[in-house]
């Protein structure tokens, strides 16, 4: 069944338009596409999202094998409104209620007991259910459209950067789904803040764009998961998904974290090492140091005070390392104030955990 629909839809449509004028015979078009068991790539403020009905098992199942994703990793149900919750979720307690009504539509997904409508397929076989109300107006649009709950991962074929822009989802699923929205890059280019009200206090199983202080400062406590910057095999991440290595360019990555020119000379001679030995290398670096490499392709993420551009141009940066065939790449630590935790969870899986610490003279590498 499968093959055959491969066979068929061998080019997704691809639908172009802008957040500002969405076109709403295009989205009625690709929301008729998913209520009907098809598959839609959207932008979302956050990544590219990968949508299918959220209440149809096939259609989950579908998400799946298009990503080559192991189907025990669940998926978020997207919504768009807020009524819409009650349907889905079950034990909705207080405190998420009001970040709900202070963070949606938004880059937060918020974990609950799930109700008997949602299909096992969608959850990964959990009794709970991640949720999301996106911001971006294509795809709220889009999902009224679907009938009101589209399950979407992110829309990169598994161990890939997610997707920022529409050609990174074109480069990964063209064959794989029906239909491609084109909505222009996206806004933060990190996948949404993952909270579990499952739990008391809830906990943040995946840091985002909203952070931990924000949440503190919004609902009192929050707790971060301590699976999500452990190397130890002893202590897993209780979100499914952050187990498996994402992320992950082709090349080795290794972070350089310190003082800046602590780290950059470090980078400098580690590259010009491998550069010796006859190794194509990449330097991940900021605004203010790139000019201090004077071997290596350079790619810079932006200014340090502008982390919001940090973060953005993150996973294009990465995929990039993997269009230029480099075999190592180097990258500075980014521990910014709002979206350190975020950026440095996703370059530490990148990385492997490799971590070289520059301000330490004696460390075995
Ligand atoms: O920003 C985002 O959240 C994007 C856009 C498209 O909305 N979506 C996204 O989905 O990042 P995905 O599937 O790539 O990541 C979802 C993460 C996975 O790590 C998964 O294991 C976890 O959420 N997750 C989903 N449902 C869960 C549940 N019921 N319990 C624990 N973790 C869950
Ligand atoms: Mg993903």
């Amino acid at each position: 069944m499968l093959q055959a629909d491969a066979e068929v839809h061998c080019h997704a449509k691809i639908m172009r338009m802008t957040e500002a004028d969405p076109d709403e015979a295009a989205l009625r078009e690709a929301g008729a596409i998913l209520a009907a068991g098809g598959l839609v790539a959207f932008p979302t403020e956050t990544v590219y999202g990968l949508g299918g009905n959220a209440l149809d098992p096939e259609a989950s199942r579908r998400i799946y094998a298009a990503k080559g994703r192991p189907s025990d990793n669940p998926l978020i149900v997207h919504i768009a409104s807020i009524d819409a919750l009650d349907r889905i979720a079950a034990e909705v307690p207080e405190t998420a209620k009001r970040l709900a009504s202070q963070c949606w539509p938004g880059p937060l997904t918020m974990i609950f007991r799930k109700r008997e409508i949602v299909p096992d397929e969608t959850t990964g076989g959990l009794d709970s259910v991640a949720v999301r109300f996106p911001s971006n107006r294509i795809a709220s649009l889009l999902i009224r459209y679907a009938g009101g709950y589209v399950a979407a991962p992110s829309a990169n074929t598994s161990g890939r950067p997610s997707p920022t822009t529409a050609a990174h989802v074109i480069e990964d699923l063209r064959d794989a789904v029906d239909c491609i929205i084109d909505g222009g890059p996206v806004e933060i280019g990190l996948e949404s803040t993952i909270v579990d009200f499952t739990v008391t206090p809830p906990v943040i199983l995946r840091p985002g764009y909203i952070n931990q202080e924000m949440l503190t400062e919004l609902i009192g406590t929050v707790d971060m998961d301590p699976g999500i910057q452990s190397e130890s095999e002893n202590i897993r991440p209780k979100a499914p998904g952050m187990k498996y290595r994402h992320y992950a360019p082709k090349a080795e990555l290794t972070i350089v974290s310190g003082t800046q020119k602590n780290a950059a000379e470090r980078i400098a001679a580690l590259v010009h090492e491998q550069i010796k030995a006859g190794r194509k290398a990449g330097i991940i670096c900021s605004d203010e140091t790139k000019e201090m490499y004077p071997e290596g392709t350079v790619w810079s993420l932006g200014a340090r005070t502008e982390e919001t551009q940090i973060a953005a141009h993150l996973y294009g940066i990465l995929r990039a390392c993997d269009t230029a065939g480099v075999d190592v790449i180097y990258s500075e630590a980014f521990r910014t104030p709002q979206l350190g935790d975020a950026i440095m969870n996703r370059l530490t899986k990148a990385a492997g955990h490799r971590i070289i610490d520059a301000d330490e003279k004696d460390e075995q590498i």
